[in-house]
């Protein structure tokens, strides 16, 4: 989980460029950061490196200009979090810097290879195995005088080939080749996009790093080999050689997409996007909307399945098909269905829901899915994702950048879609575009400054607490676990979400003076129950906190939200993610990027 970002181009271009590309991809893992770069020096060019454990520090010392240059931004692995192992790692003659997403696992046998064979190592991580191992193949390649490509791409695409072709894992790797001033980019599954503008050719793990530099953009397959000259890119298909002709794409994403807009977070900005998104969706989105339904409609067998928010966000799916569609849709946590694929059939459906569409548990959900025949689905915000290509038919969640670690305005869009799906196979189409209408003025309650007022009172109440419990009944169930998981990740708070019918069944004995319980009541058949586990909780001492439309004497504060029948789930998730942006920052957490996460999980 690893964000990797180069650039070569005819003219020297600021190395300053590398590093807020890192800065864009931060999201993705911020252990330690590294860049590399040619200098021209009297004794000739060299790879100069400057790399350290850590974030990217707000400023930097002066950087120079460069033609080419690459660099890293890490989520540890293989290796601690320390200066050495930062990336970029070079090879031993220093000619060649390699940037690394991913793992090498047989890295072992590898490294031990290449040490016989006198290869110095700098580092204990896996990637650097791959600068030694280009190397090697380099040099193999120039003892053999023809290039066994028909489409003769040259000595370093071969090189890169041979070496990827000894590693397993999920990988994608972009190569600095000093001595021909070329990137060489390659993959298999961990994501890459190729971007070419006026200033040169770019690579990268997420195509919102190529905002402002790239006009067309190309996502590199796992088949392919990329290299990148001054010249342009030149793609190669990594087993034949054969030249390939790849179709680029705009790029869409415009730097208002990516910026901050004026919010000091992105976590905050993106909360407050969800009306817009909802409202794009209903503009947007009804086709896809009504295929899926289709696929629903034909399928014998649906499996929605998603890991962490997406997961909840499945979980929710399958309460809505029931009470709106009457239909049994099967909610699965992504990493659990490779465990229970065996009653997969041809006439099986598996919708996969993933806002990054690189997370690597339904990556693996849905490769199973087609082994077995399964027709596959997604609900995906990363249109050329890895999900997203394999899946025969997508429903892009339309929620734009989604740049916080946290997951918000993607959690929402997927319970919009997937409520309109509803609608949709019950016949009642104009009515989950109602609801949803209405969801939208819901969610801007939750912005009014009353109901900030509470939430923040909670907050300060809050700040120092070690445990939160949070009970849900039917829809407001995975409610529940999706605010405890936002704010367990992002205050290091212990916060758990539990059905509220399992109150009586062990969890009651966690409850002491003082124990906060955030408690969801919309108006619906679950109120009673759940007002009466409020009160269970309340009369042992816990500080019952309700989120619904109507206050309640079980709560000691109530923040109300808008009664928006089976769209609840949509507008009561709002307080509870402003609660853990308030209470992230009060605890000086750093609300975007909460320690040891990242924002796509693509390795296991
Ligand atoms: C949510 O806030 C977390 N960042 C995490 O649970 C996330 O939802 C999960 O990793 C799935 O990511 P995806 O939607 O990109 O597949």
């Amino acid at each position: 989980m690893c964000g990797i970002f180069g650039f070569v181009s005819t003219r020297e271009l600021p190395v300053a460029l590398v590093v807020d590309a890192l800065r864009t991809l931060e999201y993705r893992g911020y252990d330690s950061w590294g860049i590399a770069y040619a200098t021209s020096e009297p004794v000739g060019e060299r790879l100069a490196v400057l790399k350290q454990a850590g974030r990217l520090p707000q400023t930097l010392p002066p950087l120079p200009t460069s033609p080419i240059a690459l660099g890293h931004t890490r989520w540890a692995t293989h290796g601690g979090v320390t200066d050495d192992n930062a990336h970029p790692h070079l090879d031993c003659r220093a000619t060649l810097a390699i940037v690394h997403n991913g793992i090498i696992e047989n890295y072992r046998p590898l490294r031990e290879a290449l040490e016989q064979a006198g290869h110095h190592f700098r580092s204990s991580t896996d990637s650097e195995i791959f600068a030694h191992l280009l190397e090697d193949s380099l040099q193999r390649a120039r003892r053999v005088s023809e290039s066994t490509f028909s489409g003769s791409p040259g000595l370093l695409v071969e090189a890169v080939r041979q070496a990827f072709a000894q590693i397993r894992g999920l990988n994608a790797f972009i190569v600095l080749h000093l001595p021909s001033r070329q990137l060489v980019a390659v993959k298999s599954t961990s994501p890459l996009v190729l971007g070419i503008g006026t200033e040169g050719v770019f690579v990268s793990s997420d195509a919102v790093a190529l905002v402002g530099h790239a006009e067309q953009i190309y996502y590199l397959r796992d088949d392919e080999v990329a290299l990148l000259s001054p010249q342009g890119p030149r793609l190669f298909d990594r087993c034949t050689g054969e030249l390939r002709q790849p179709q680029w794409e705009p790029l869409t994403l415009r730097s208002a997409d990516t910026s901050l807009g004026g919010f000091p977070h992105y976590l905050i900005k993106e909360i407050h996007e969800q009306p817009h998104v909802i409202e794009r969706i209903l503009r947007e989105r009804l086709d896809g909307a009504r295929q899926l339904a289709e696929l629903i409609r034909h399928s014998y067998g649906t499996f929605l399945v998603g890991c962490g928010t997406a997961g909840y966000a499945a979980l929710c799916g399958s309460y809505l098909f029931s009470r709106i569609a009457r239909r049994h849709v099967n909610a699965v946590i992504a990493s659990e269905f490779k465990y229970q694929e065996h009653f997969l059939t041809d006439r099986s459906l598996v919708i996969a829901l993933t806002q990054s569409g690189e997370t690597v548990d339904v990556i693996e959900a849905v490769q199973a899915a087609k082994r077995r025949g399964a027709t596959v689905a997604a609900l995906v915000n990363v249109t050329g994702s890895t999900v997203a290509r394999i899946a025969d038919f997508t429903v892009p969640l339309s929620a734009g950048p989604e740049q916080s670690v946290l997951s918000t305005k993607a959690y929402t869009a997927k319970l919009a879609i997937l409520l309109l799906v509803a609608h949709i196979l019950n016949g009642s189409d104009h009515v989950g575009i109602d609801v949803l209408w209405r969801a939208i003025d819901g969610m801007e309650l939750a912005f009014a400054p009353a109901t900030l007022d509470r939430i923040r009172a909670v907050a300060e109440q809050l700040v120092n607490a070690e445990h939160c419990y949070v009970i849900g009944r039917g829809l407001s169930y995975p409610t529940a676990l999706e605010a405890a998981l936002k704010i367990k990740e992002v205050t290091y708070i212990h916060a758990e979400g539990f059905a509220g019918g399992e109150l009586k069944h062990g969890v009651i004995a966690l409850i002491q003076d003082g124990s906060p319980c955030l408690v969801f009541s919309p108006l619906d058949e679950t109120r009673p129950d759940i007002l009466s586990g409020a009160m269970e909780v309340r009369s042992r001492g816990g500080w019952v906190v309700g989120i619904s439309p109507e206050p309640d004497e079980a709560f000691h504060v109530h923040i109300p939200i808008a009664d928006v029948g089976d769209a609840s789930p949509l507008v009561a998730i709002v307080p509870a993610q402003l609660l853990a942006y308030e209470l992230a920052v009060r605890r000086g957490l750093d609300p975007d990027k909460p320690r040891n996460l990242a924002k796509s999980v693509t390795v296991k």
